[in-house]
Order: C-alpha cells, then structure tokens, then sequence
C-alpha cells in the first residue's frame, strides 16, 4: 500500500512527516494553537523519536495539517500527541482525514488524546469519531482548563 494519500480533486496529500517538515510545523503549531503550541524541541521530537506515527497533510509543498500518535505498546494504547489543520483549510474534512488516516495505521487496541475543555470544535470531531470521555484531569492547561480524556476502542483484544 502507498503511504502516500491524495484527497479526490483538491492536490491534498496526506503523508508521512520528517524532521524536513520542521520550520512549517512549529509555524502551524503556533498559528492553531497560540497559548499551547510546542516549543521548538517539542516539534523536533514529535518529528523524530521512534514509536511515534506522524502524518501531515501538504497542499502542493505547503504544509497544512498535521496528526501525530504516540504508540505506546506496553500500554496498548495509542496517544493523539496533536492534531492540526490551518484556518484557511479548516471546515473541509481535512482533520477527520488526518484522524481516519492515522486510526487506519495503528495497530493497537485502544487510542487516546486530551482537549482543553473549552475547545469545542476538537471535542465534536472526536465525538463525531465515536470517541467518548474516560476521563478529566483537573487545571491540566495554562490558564486552569480541565483536559477531557476522550478513547475509542480500535480493535478487540
Ligand atoms: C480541530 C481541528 C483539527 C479540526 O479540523 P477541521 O479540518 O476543521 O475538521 P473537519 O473539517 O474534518 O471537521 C470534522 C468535524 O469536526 C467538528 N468541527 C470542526 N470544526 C468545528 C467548529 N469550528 N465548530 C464546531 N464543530 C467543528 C464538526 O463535528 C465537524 O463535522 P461536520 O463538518 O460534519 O460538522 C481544527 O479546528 C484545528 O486545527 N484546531 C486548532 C488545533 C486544535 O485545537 N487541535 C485539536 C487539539 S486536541
């Protein structure tokens, strides 16, 4: 199988994602995430520790988008480390691409993430992905939001 996706008659490509993609994502970073986006060497190891699955969405050489997954096999369990898509590309399908294509390449049973409480968009698309809360932890970001831990079951054990 390619490991490379194209999105039907919009030249979007999902693909995989390499220390190369290191201005552009800590740009992205800080466009979609202000108050909570990575320092710099945040984005270098998410783009270059082993046991992590990271994808980015590219229009023609731009980068886009971008999911990466923690694959944490003594847990069983994989982590959504980030998700994200830039404004001007929001509301299109990209980031239930980037979710659907990542769910598709884990090869563990369940997977996790957490989202600052008053992030409303995030919390629906997981929702709308058969996520479901499992837990919260307390004052977890800057400025006192809970985190919502949200899972969904991949594949049976
Ligand atoms: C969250 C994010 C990745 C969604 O990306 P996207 O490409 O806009 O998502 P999609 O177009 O695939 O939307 C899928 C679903 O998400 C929900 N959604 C997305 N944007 C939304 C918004 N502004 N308001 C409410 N729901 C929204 C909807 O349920 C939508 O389904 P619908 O189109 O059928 O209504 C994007 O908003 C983003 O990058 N936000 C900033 C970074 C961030 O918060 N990341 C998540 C960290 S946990």
């Amino acid at each position: 199988m390619s490991e490379y996706k194209t999105l039907p008659g919009s030249g979007i490509q999902i693909m995989p994602a390499t220390w190369h993609d290191l201005r552009e994502l800590y740009q992205l970073e800080r466009i979609c995430f202000q108050v909570d986006a990575w320092p710099m060497l945040d984005v270098l190891g998410v783009l270059t520790l082993p046991q992590v699955l990271r994808l980015k969405a590219a229009d023609k050489n731009t980068l886009i988008g971008f999911i990466a997954a923690d694959l944490r096999r003594m847990q069983q369990t994989a982590w959504i480390a980030t998700l994200a898509v830039l404004p001007e590309y929001q509301k299109a399908g990209l980031g239930s691409t980037l979710l659907e294509t990542c769910e598709s390449q884990i090869n563990l049973p369940r997977i996790r993430l957490s989202v600052r409480q008053s992030n409303h968009p995030a919390i629906q698309l997981y929702k709308k992905h058969a996520y479901q809360q499992v837990d919260t932890w307390s004052a977890y970001y800057k400025g006192g939001d809970d985190a919502l831990v949200f899972e969904k079951t991949l594949h049976s054990t």
